[in-house]
């Protein structure tokens, strides 16, 4: 799996060099911020889960070139914004000091609004733009947008306060915060790719299922893991009042429930067959994870 997971990266690395060649700004330093909010690392799980919705479909991983980038960009735009001091005041990321850190405050404003919008122009600026690529657009402006992942930005920042909070306000927390992106990811990819209503939607559910598990992992992890293995801050959430799945139904349960949504995750993507095989091995990935 860490194989695979390498060889979709330098993928990605390869996309991304092609991109930003292409993308000239001579204004300093927000040309620079650009550059390192994307080029410093990460997982890349968002255009790894772009590749794979490509290759379900039985297209090449080129074919979706400019929608990995620009999902990334969003991703890393809403990581530049989370890490604010207004937000969750963190310091590092990706192993490095936060973009707010390196270049202040008002610039790590204008760099993730500068990622936000260099998505947008990246993934409008694909070569084969149909009408697949507009649905693909709109699905994902739409749960980009206040009723996704921006939304649900706004649903934590609300939990830091909120003593009602349970696994049902969690659930659609998670929902929106981080399975939306991933489905951006996953399913904006098949749209592109022509997939039919059923594979959509067997997509759609996958996807909030590893959206789910992504960010109750994320969770525990950072009251579990240390920063040198996250390569960021570590304790934030309880220092930030944020309640997490542990705190609701404690540690074993937490477990048994990613087990089940796990399970969810992936009978739903047999639909595709065979060609489902990465996506199983990927959702157990990350439900085991430890980085
Ligand atoms: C962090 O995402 C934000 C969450 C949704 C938990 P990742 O853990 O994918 O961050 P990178 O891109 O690998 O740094
Ligand atoms: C961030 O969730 C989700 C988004 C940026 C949309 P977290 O706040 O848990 O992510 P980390 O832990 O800072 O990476
Ligand atoms: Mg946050
Ligand atoms: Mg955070
Ligand atoms: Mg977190």
């Amino acid at each position: 799996m860490v194989d695979m997971l390498e060889q979709y990266r330098s993928i990605f690395d390869r996309h991304l060099q092609e991109i930003l060649a292409q993308y000239n700004c001579d204004i300093q330093p927000i040309a620079e911020a650009l550059k390192y909010g994307i080029s410093n690392g990460g997982k890349r799980i968002r255009p790894i889960l772009c590749y794979m919705g490509a290759e379900l479909c039985g297209k090449d991983v080129d074919f979706v070139k400019n929608l990995a980038v620009g999902i990334e960009m969003i991703h890393s735009y809403s990581l530049v914004h989370d890490d604010l001091p207004c937000m969750d005041d963190d310091s590092l990321r990706r192993g490095k000091p936060t973009m707010h850190i390196v270049y202040g405050e008002g610039m790590a404003v204008l760099a993730g609004d500068a990622l936000l919008n260099c998505a947008f122009e990246v993934m409008l600026g694909d070569g084969n733009f149909d009408s697949d690529m507009r649905k693909a657009m709109v699905y994902i402006a739409k749960n980009t947008g206040i009723n996704g992942m921006i939304g649900g930005q706004c649903l934590d920042l609300a939990n830091e306060t909120k003593s009602d909070f349970g696994l049902e306000e969690l659930t659609l927390l998670n929902s929106l915060k981080t399975s939306c992106l991933i489905k951006c990811a996953l399913v904006g990819s098949v749209i592109r790719c022509g997939a039919s209503k059923e594979q959509i939607k067997a997509a759609e559910v996958y996807s909030e299922n590893i959206g789910q598990i992504f960010q109750l992992v994320d969770d525990i992890l950072d009251r579990t893991s240390s920063s040198q293995q996250l390569g960021k801050d570590v304790n934030r959430d309880e220092a930030n009042g944020k309640k997490s799945i542990v705190d609701i139904i404690g540690m074993e349960s937490a477990l048994n429930y990613i087990d089940k949504l796990e399970k969810q995750a992936i009978d739903e993507i047999d639909i595709f067959r065979e060609r489902s095989l990465n996506l199983k091995t990927l959702c157990k990935f990350l439900s085991n994870r430890t980085a």
